[in-house]
């Protein structure tokens, strides 16, 4: 049973925060295992609400341990902040590890990305500017910077001096500013060293051993399906693996250690940043989706691109996660319409398609087909059990569930820990 993971099922802000928040409380361990600080998950306890960029959203749970996996990025500026801040608030973040081998997002990862999208122009992605990609591209290119490096000076200064020979070049010859002085930086990331100390483990060594004794670890995905850099809207997403699969390598955890992943599936659909989307509204339904919605960017403050349910997208992710369950989250925010749209196929080139094209020019002129579901009118926020809601809103939970290929095994009514139905339970 113990380990299961919650992730985004579409283009990211489905409601993971909240969702991992309200298993936060049964669960022994909870573990980001890949992006960073350009994740916004939005908590809300009772009249507290909680916006956490780089920290599992499990540190609200008192009796649960936050890990950040070695496949996270970590900017030491931001998570040190985000730590006074709750503890402000009076959260004891003590319990917090922190992995020796997540890889940091140094300043001069920040500038690059900012550069880099500049000159991409009108072809930019539409980064959250935080460094994300150029970390992990350091990653990859063995020129990265981790957590542990933080402890021996002489190493650091080799990995930085690595890491800004060509970043300089670049820097002065190509974009046309200053070059980044290796010392600062090297300066900058000792003044981090004790202040992470004590949160750095060895986390593959404690999460293994917690399965062992069957305690319960519940991975916490950033981002979502379509903006994983294997599976998704490539290259119109981010720079890790939100998929599945992700747990196990951002985390050390084996495959077969995993019996449960469960995808958070907003009722619609949102996206924030450049890239296709089929269902996406330019019309007063968008606006009104994002005025209902509040959606707007935790990270950023961008307002999101909103549209109707792509049920293409949902199985999409069904398949490649191999989800066992949805968190169906926001189905509040369509109370009001007589009529839903929900795109159940794609019509790209005059031929209707079931199933998400691979082809990226396929999927530029994929238009949704739509079937129209019954709305309802009636307020559901109070909307304990499924058989609470309104006829035509429990239909439009079956119609997706059918289409989606996972069972709704819970249902988001608002954004409160409490404003929740749960169908089957998850532990
Ligand atoms: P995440 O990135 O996946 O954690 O999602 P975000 O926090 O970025 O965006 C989701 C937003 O929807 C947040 O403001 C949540 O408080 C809110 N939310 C989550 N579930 C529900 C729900 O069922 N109904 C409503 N109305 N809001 C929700
Ligand atoms: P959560 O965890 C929505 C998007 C950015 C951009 C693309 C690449 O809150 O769901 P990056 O800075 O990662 O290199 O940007 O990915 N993006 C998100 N969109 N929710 C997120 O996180 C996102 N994190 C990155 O807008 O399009
Ligand atoms: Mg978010």
């Amino acid at each position: 049973m113990p380990a299961l993971v919650l992730l985004g099922a579409q283009w990211g802000d489905e409601g993971k925060g909240k969702a991992t928040d309200l298993l936060g409380g049964s669960v022994d361990y909870v573990v980001r295992y890949q992006g960073g600080n350009n994740a916004g998950h939005t908590v809300v306890v009772g009249d507290q609400k909680y916006a956490l960029h780089l920290l599992p959203s499990g540190i609200l749970s008192p009796g649960c341990t936050p890990v950040i996996g070695n496949g996270v990025v970590v900017d030491p500026s931001v998570l040190l902040s985000e730590l006074s801040g709750l503890n402000e608030r009076g959260v004891d973040t003590s319990k917090l590890l922190i992995s020796g081998n997540a890889h940091i997002i140094t300043p001069f990862n920040v500038t690059v990305d900012k550069v880099t999208e500049r000159f991409l122009g009108k072809r930019k992605i539409g980064t959250t500017g935080r460094g994300i990609g150029p970390t992990y591209a350091d990653k990859i290119n063995r020129v990265g910077i981790r957590v542990q490096d933080l402890y021996d000076e002489s190493i650091l200064t080799q990995k930085v001096e690595a890491a800004l020979d060509v970043k300089n070049q670049m820097l002065t010859k190509l974009y046309n500013r200053r070059a980044i002085a290796v010392e600062q930086v090297v300066e900058e990331l000792l003044g981090y060293a004790d202040k992470l100390a004590p949160y750095v483990s060895d986390t593959v060594l404690v999460l293994n051993q917690a399965l062992e004794q069957d305690k319960v670890v519940l991975f916490e995905g950033g981002q979502g399906t379509l903006l994983d850099i294997d599976h998704g809207t490539y290259p119109f997403v981010t720079s890790s693996n939100p998929t599945a699969g992700g747990a196990c390598t951002g985390a050390g955890v084996g495959p077969t250690k995993i019996s449960r992943v469960i995808g958070i599936l907003k009722a619609y659909t949102t996206r924030v940043g450049a890239g296709p989307f089929p269902t996406e509204l330019f019309d007063e339904d968008g606006e009104a989706l994002r005025r209902i919605g509040g959606e707007r960017g935790v990270t950023t403050g961008r307002d999101r691109r909103c549209g109707w349910f792509d049920a293409v997208i949902a199985r999409y992710a069904t398949r490649v996660n191999g989800l066992t369950d949805f968190f169906l989250t926001k189905l509040d925010v369509l109370t009001g319409w007589e009529q839903i749209p929900v795109c159940v196929a794609y019509e790209i080139d005059g031929k209707r398609v079931e199933e998400l094209p691979y082809s990226q020019t396929d999927f530029h002129h994929a238009k949704p087909v739509y079937e129209m579901l019954p709305g309802w009118s009636e307020d559901i926020s109070k909307a304990k059990s499924f058989s609470d809601l309104p006829k035509n809103a429990q239909s439009y939970v079956k119609a997706l569930e059918e289409m989606s290929g996972a069972p709704i095994s819970a249902i988001g009514v608002g954004p409160g820990r409490d404003e929740t139905i749960e169908i089957n339970s998850f532990l």
